[in-house]
């Protein structure tokens, strides 16, 4: 099972992370959220799904329009995912855009392949170190073969 990578954003960090994981993976597609449609997503992959949080607990513009499929009754049943989420706990809404996702996802039909992770970006621990890591892991884990 590859792995591919999509990204919601609203001010590029969580891109520019996105980008950096699926570079560190070797060549694996990044693309934005806008540039998907649920139907895209198909079980042959493990979607690693990058978001931050905006405005007040919301998604990140980049991931409106894919939220609102999926509100609209959209199906992504047999897709696996894993989520890494950003937010900053000086917010009291910490981490509610990739927690809205993730519910719309699994409402959907998605299974998630880990459990959703949030990184408070107002920590000096490097938010690059922990996602390549994240998914260096999953990736790993997808490729052993079923025992
Ligand atoms: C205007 C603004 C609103 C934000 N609102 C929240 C929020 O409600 N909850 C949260 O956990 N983080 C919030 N954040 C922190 C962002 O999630 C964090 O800075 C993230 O790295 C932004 O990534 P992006 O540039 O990809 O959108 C906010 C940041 C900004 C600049």
């Amino acid at each position: 099972m590859t792995a591919k990578v999509l990204h919601g954003s609203e001010l590029g960090h969580t891109e520019s992370i996105a980008e950096d994981v699926a570079d560190a993976l070797g060549g694996v597609e990044a693309k934005s959220l806008d540039d998907v449609k649920p139907a895209d997503l198909t079980g042959d992959h493990l979607y690693l799904v990058f978001c931050s949080s905006y405005g007040d607990g919301e998604l990140p513009n980049t991931a409106l329009d894919f939220a609102e499929s999926l509100e609209g009754g959209a199906r992504l049943d047999g897709v696996r995912f894993a989520l890494f989420g950003f937010g900053d706990t000086s917010y009291t809404t910490f981490g509610d855009g990739p927690r809205t996702l993730r519910s719309l996802m699994l409402a959907a039909g998605a299974v998630e392949a880990a459990d959703l992770i949030i990184h408070d970006v107002s920590t000096s621990k490097s938010a690059e170190d922990e996602a390549i890591a994240w998914a260096e892991k999953l990736v790993a884990a997808g490729s052993q073969p079923a025992s």
